[in-house]
């Protein structure tokens, strides 16, 4: 195990731009067919913890945070998260996919909402690495947007890993900016 710091964009973005209908693409949170997108309510705590894990579990991000490689881990943040005082649940949503074969919903994607400072934090929005690609991560993204101008707040912001690009993407064609770096120390192992 060596510490590790990882470099992360601090990202911001202006709620009071979704009130100019020309100004985005997001007046369009459709999903394609065989997905829904589901508000959060206690009993899908579960879903949203399955969902990220098998969004994360192999992504870099669970190298900065360990726990969102570990199945309980995954369990326990959401716990933790939606626990909190300054827990948005209008910014919480999950996305689910409707498996032909068997009919169930399978939990696929995920996003949360804290307030912090005034502030709409984002956390953990992750789609599982065969779903991605098709509009759901930014879809996620829309929602939890407008449920954190629904709860009242008129800036939100997130941190990414840097090497994320995808992310940092989706992330800057949604309108988000990157406002400064941050680093966040970690326990890697293999690292020295
Ligand atoms: C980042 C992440 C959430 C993106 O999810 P996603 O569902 O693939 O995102 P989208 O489909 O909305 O956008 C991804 C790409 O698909 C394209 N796309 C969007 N809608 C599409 C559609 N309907 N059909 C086809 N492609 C589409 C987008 O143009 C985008 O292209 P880009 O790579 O040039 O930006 C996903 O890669 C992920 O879970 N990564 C691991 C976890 C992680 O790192 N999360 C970020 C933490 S800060």
């Amino acid at each position: 195990m060596g510490l590790t710091y990882f470099k992360r964009f601090r990202m911001e973005f202006d709620l009071q731009r979704f009130s100019k209908p020309s100004s985005s693409s997001l007046a369009d949170c459709q999903v394609r067919a065989g997905y829904d997108l589901i508000a959060y309510s206690p009993e899908l705590l579960g879903d949203h913890a399955i969902a990220k894990f098998n969004s994360f579990r192999t992504e870099m991000d669970a190298n900065v945070f360990p726990c969102l490689g570990r199945r309980e881990g995954c369990l326990r943040l959401m716990r933790e998260i939606t626990s909190r005082s300054n827990f948005v649940p209008e910014a919480t949503w999950l996305c689910r996919f409707r498996d032909e074969v068997s009919g169930r919903l399978l939990p696929i994607g995920t996003i949360q909402g804290l307030e912090v400072d005034g502030w709409g934090a984002i956390q953990n929005l992750g789609i599982a690495p065969e779903h991605r690609g098709k509009g759901l991560g930014s879809a996620l993204l829309m929602n939890a947007a407008f449920g954190f101008r629904a709860a009242g707040l008129k800036k939100i912001h997130l941190e990414v890993t840097t090497d994320n690009t995808a992310a940092v993407r989706l992330y800057e064609r949604l309108g988000f900016q990157k406002a400064r770096v941050v680093y966040k120390a970690a326990n890697v192992e293999g690292a020295c």
